[in-house]
C-alpha cells in the first residue's frame, strides 16, 4: 500500500515507518522540519513537508495514498504537563489534524486509516482488566482523543477501515518523559508514577509501538488496546526503578504531584491494567518487551552509565 504517516519523527512514528516500509508498504513520511527529511530518506521513506494545518495542503498529500496512519501528537514535559495552556496544540492537532487528513482520506479513496490515541480515555477500574468494551471516562487532557476517535468512526461508517490505537503509556531510551522520569528518580528519588501505589500502570515499550502501528494495517475496523502484557502495580513499577538505581525505594510523591497537577493528571493517576488480548488476536501482534519489569533497567541504567 501507499502509506502516509504523520508524526513520523516521534515516539511512534521512528518505529513505525521502517516498519511500514520493511513490510513492504511505499511510505511517505510528514514532518515540519527539512532537516529531519535525510533521517527519514535513512528509513527507506519518501519525506514530505504538510502544514497539517492547512486542508487544502493536506488533501494534496493524502490524496495519492492508500491508507493514512496519523500520529502527530505534541505531548508536554512532565514538567509543562501541569502548566495552563500545556496541552492546547496536542488538541488542536487531536481534532483538526485528524479531521484534516480523514477529509483528505476520503476525497483520494484510501482505504485504510490508522489513528493514534490513548488508553488514559479509560476510567480507573481498580484491579479489574480493561478490555475495549470498557465505556471511556475521558478528562479535559484526553476529551481530544476522543474526538479523534468519532472522525475515526466516520470514515469506518463509510465503508472504509478506520482503526484506533488506544496506547498505553510509551517508555522508551528515545523519549522524553523516560528521560525525564529517570533522572527524577536518580536525583531526588522520586517515585516515577503518581496515583495509589497499588493502582496499575499500563505501559509499552518504544520498541513495540512502530510494528504495532504496521500491524494495524491488518486489522478490522475498530479500537484496539495496545499495551505490553504485564500491567504492573505502581509499586512494583518504583521497585524496578529503586533497584536499577541502588537504592532502598523511592519517595511516593503521587498524592502532592496530582495535587500540583489539578485535574491535567487525573487521567494518569488512575488505575488502569489495560488488556491487548484483542489487538493480538486479530493481528498476530506480540510485544518484543512483555513486560516493563525487564524494559525499564537496561534503560536506566544506559541512562546512568552503569
Ligand atoms: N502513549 C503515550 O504515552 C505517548 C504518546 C505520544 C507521546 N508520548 C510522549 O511524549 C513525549 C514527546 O513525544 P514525541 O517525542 O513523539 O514528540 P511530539 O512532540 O509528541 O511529536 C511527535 C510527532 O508529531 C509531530 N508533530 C508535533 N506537532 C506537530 C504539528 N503542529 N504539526 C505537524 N506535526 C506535528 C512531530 O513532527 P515534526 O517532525 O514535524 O516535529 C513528531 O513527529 C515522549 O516522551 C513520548 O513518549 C507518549
Amino acid at each position: 500500500m501507499r502509506v502516509l504517516v504523520t508524526g513520523a519523527t516521534g515516539v511512534a512514528g521512528r518505529g513505525a515507518v521502517p516498519a511500514l516500509v520493511a513490510a513492504g508498504h511505499a511510505v511517505t513520511a510528514a514532518s515540519r522540519s527539512p532537516a529531519k527529511a535525510e533521517l527519514l530518506r535513512s528509513w527507506g521513506a519518501d519525506p514530505v513537508e504538510i502544514d497539517l494545518f492547512d486542508p487544502t495542503a493536506t488533501k494534496r498529500v493524502v490524496r495519492d495514498h492508500d491508507a493514512v496512519c496519523n500520529l502527530a501528537t505534541h505531548i508536554p514535559s512532565l514538567t509543562r504537563a501541569g502548566l495552563p495552556g500545556a496541552w492546547k496544540e496536542n488538541d488542536r492537532i487531536r481534532r483538526l489534524v485528524s479531521a484534516n487528513l480523514i477529509a483528505g482520506a476520503v476525497a483520494g479513496d484510501a482505504s485504510h486509516f490508522v489513528q493514534e490515541s490513548i488508553g488514559f480515555v479509560y476510567p480507573d477500574r481498580g484491579d479489574e482488566w480493561i478490555d475495549e468494551q470498557v465505556e471511556p471516562h475521558p478528562t479535559a487532557v484526553t476529551e481530544s482523543a476522543l474526538e479523534a476517535e468519532a472522525i475515526v468512526a466516520r470514515f469506518t461508517r463509510d465503508g472504509r477501515t478506520g482503526v484506533v490505537l488506544r496506547f498505553a503509556q510509551f517508555y522508551g531510551p528515545g523519549a522524553i518523559h523516560s528521560r525525564q522520569a529517570v533522572r527524577m528518580a536518580a536525583r531526588w528519588g522520586i517515585a516515577p508514577s503518581i496515583g495509589d501505589p497499588h493502582g496499575y500502570v499500563s505501559s509499552i515499550h518504544g520498541d513495540d509501538v512502530g510494528p504495532a502501528v504496521a500491524a494495524a494495517l491488518q486489522a478490522p475496523a475498530g479500537v484496539y488496546n495496545v499495551v505490553d502484557d504485564e500491567p504492573l502495580r505502581r509499586s512494583e513499577l518504583h521497585a524496578v526503578f529503586a533497584e536499577a538505581l541502588g537504592r532502598r525505594q523511592l519517595r511516593e510523591l503521587g498524592k502532592v504531584l496530582a495535587r500540583l497537577g489539578g485535574g491535567k493528571s487525573e487521567a494518569v493517576a488512575r488505575s488502569q491494567r489495560l488488556a491487548n488480548a484483542g489487538f493480538k488476536a486479530v493481528t498476530g501482534w506480540e510485544p518484543s518487551v512483555p513486560s516493563a519489569r525487564d524494559g525499564w533497567p537496561p534503560i536506566i541504567a544506559d541512562q546512568m552509565g552503569l
